[in-house]
């Protein structure tokens, strides 16, 4: 019997002694999430109980005092959990109660998986794949213990029924099949990827989605779309093709400031999620509060099974398979090939779009294959000019519409795994106040599409030319200001100009982050699923 937790600590630096499991006399904890209250109750311990910063190492101390209460462990525990506030999943052994583990969750997800013999816990599917055959997915405010044979839920101090689901079996997908990097494997895979998350939801004129009741849009007038992160960014793009395909207004909202900005919510309006993990702790909180005020809603997830699919009332799943890169790639490019899709489902439901222009829109998804090829001579080129932007004070990845979210998307990118600086913007915004940085070691990375907007943007482009900025423009199109050029093939569809510079971004990115030599899938003070706040 065993506990163990591989993320560093919330609070404190990240040090082994911050590390999980803090142990006192009597327990071992491991916990994920953040107890809030933590100052609070410390303040009853003597301050040399304390080995660690964290805001864990109470609940051990607080164990050792309701033990000593109560000489029971499991009424011990009960009460530790009674006194924490917070989020978090929670997991518990203890010397006086050998061959238990206790475990608590609130918020941070946690589910316990079943093998003859054995008895697993993890924060999602991935881990347990190939371990467990069966899984129980915890709710919030549930606790218990587990023994070889036994496994016990509570809730409100009675004792509570669970279900057990079938777990998948294969994980084949996360391994890196030859490829150096897990983030390079999955740009690479994006052509695959995305030809399965289409499958089956189009025909030469229609979408289809299996996972939503033909009634699921009557009443339905606007959309509210809620994400962190590149899921954010996904559901930006959305925007820009609600509006067009749909006819639909969209508000995009961050959903760590979603949640306290006391937002106006309408009954008339659709809640869609988007997540990758389908754990991000401040979405599955925005979706919440969604439900509580009565609103419909709708997850865009890659992980079924996970905590904002099973708070849903409906989910399409992206379909991208296990991603391990912390830098999201095939997971983007999945979530808006989704919401493509759904835009054109919707324009065709409302009866907004004509039958020409969805088959033109199914006629371009059918390309995204093709687009999203990684060619070896563009990785190659890419390669080489990577060299040349590995230094300077910041880059700007600017782009107007569609490309407005690709290029905060880039930028987050190359932030993420070279840790240099860079910022998205939309290009008319340059000389609202951003130009005021501009000079020759200001990179510039320009989305000049030929298919939207090309001459506004061009002209964006000029006005950081002629202040120097070193420019780097991705285009079908030949550009004399650009120091330099990145070539893309030419489309006739604003959507696959920008699957093709989302591949010449993110492979971009890795090939700075490779040459500066970080660690490409875990770039340092981040995790892949941000399951606290
Ligand atoms: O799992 P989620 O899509 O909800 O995650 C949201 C963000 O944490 C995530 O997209 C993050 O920004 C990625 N590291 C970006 O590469």
């Amino acid at each position: 019997m065993g506990i163990g937790h591989t993320r560093w600590a919330t609070h404190g630096k990240p040090t082994e002694l911050n590390a999980h499991p803090h142990s006192s006399m009597n327990a071992h904890v491991v916990h994920n999430g953040i107890i809030e209250n933590y100052g609070e109750l410390k303040k009853e311990f003597s301050e040399n109980k304390f080995l660690s910063q964290t805001d864990t190492e109470v609940m051990v101390h607080l164990f050792d005092k309701f033990f000593e209460e109560t000489k029971d462990s499991f009424q011990a525990f009960e009460k530790v959990i009674e006194s924490v506030d917070g989020a978090y999943a929670i997991l518990l052994i203890t010397e006086k109660d050998d061959g238990k583990i206790f475990f608590a969750k609130k918020g941070s997800p946690l589910q316990i998986g079943t093998e003859k013999g054995e008895v697993f816990f993890a924060s999602s599917d991935a881990p347990l794949i190939g371990l467990a055959s069966e899984a129980i997915y915890l709710e919030d405010n549930t606790y218990g213990y587990v023994t070889i044979d036994e496994i016990k839920v509570f809730e409100n101090g009675q004792e509570t029924t669970f279900v057990k689901k079938a777990l998948a079996t294969s994980k084949f997908t996360a391994q890196k099949e030859g490829f150096t990097f897990f983030m390079e494997k999955e740009i690479y895979e994006q052509t695959n990827v995305l030809n399965d998350t289409i499958l089956g939801r189009v025909d030469s004129e229609k979408v289809l989605f299996d996972e939503i009741d033909d009634d699921f849009f009557v009443g339905i007038e606007d959309i509210t779309i809620c994400a962190c992160g590149t899921s954010y960014h996904a559901g930006l793009t959305a925007s820009y093709l609600f509006g067009r395909l749909a006819k639909v207004k969209t508000t995009v909202e961050i959903a760590s400031e979603f949640r306290y900005k006391d937002p106006v919510l309408r009954q008339n309006e659709l809640f869609v999620v988007i997540s990758q993990s389908g754990e991000t702790a401040d979405t599955l909180e925005a979706l919440k509060m969604a439900k509580k005020a009565g609103l419909k809603t709708l997850a865009i997830c890659n992980v079924d099974n996970s905590s904002i699919v099973r708070e849903s009332d409906a989910t399409l799943l992206t379909r991208a398979g296990i991603e391990k890169g912390v830098a999201s790639t095939k997971a983007f490019s999945a979530q808006v090939t989704v919401l493509w899709l759904l835009a054109l489902y919707v324009g065709q439901v409302k009866n907004r779009i004509s039958l020409e222009d969805l088959k033109k829109e199914i006629k371009a998804i059918g390309k995204i294959k093709d687009v999203t090829k990684v060619d070896e001579n563009l990785r190659n080129r890419i390669h080489r000019l990577s060299k040349r932007y590995l230094h300077g004070h910041g880059f700007f990845f600017i782009g107007r519409d569609l490309f407005f979210p690709l290029a905060l998307e880039g930028a987050l990118k190359l932030k993420e795994i070279s840790y240099l600086h860079a910022e998205g913007y939309p290009s008319g915004e340059m000389k609202h106040g951003p130009i005021a940085l501009v000079d020759s070691e200001l990179f510039t990375i320009a989305l000049m599409p030929e298919t939207l907007l090309y001459d506004k943007t061009r002209s964006n482009v000029e006005e950081l030319s002629a202040r120097d900025s070193t420019i780097c423009a991705i285009t079908p199109t030949d550009f004399d200001l650009a120091d330099d050029l990145i070539k893309t093939a030419k489309t006739n569809h604003p959507m696959l100009e920008f699957f093709e510079m989302m591949i010449v971004v993110q492979i971009l990115s890795m090939e700075i982050s490779i040459r500066l030599g970080n660690d490409v899938d875990m770039p340092r003070n981040l995790a892949k699923s941000v399951t606290v706040e």
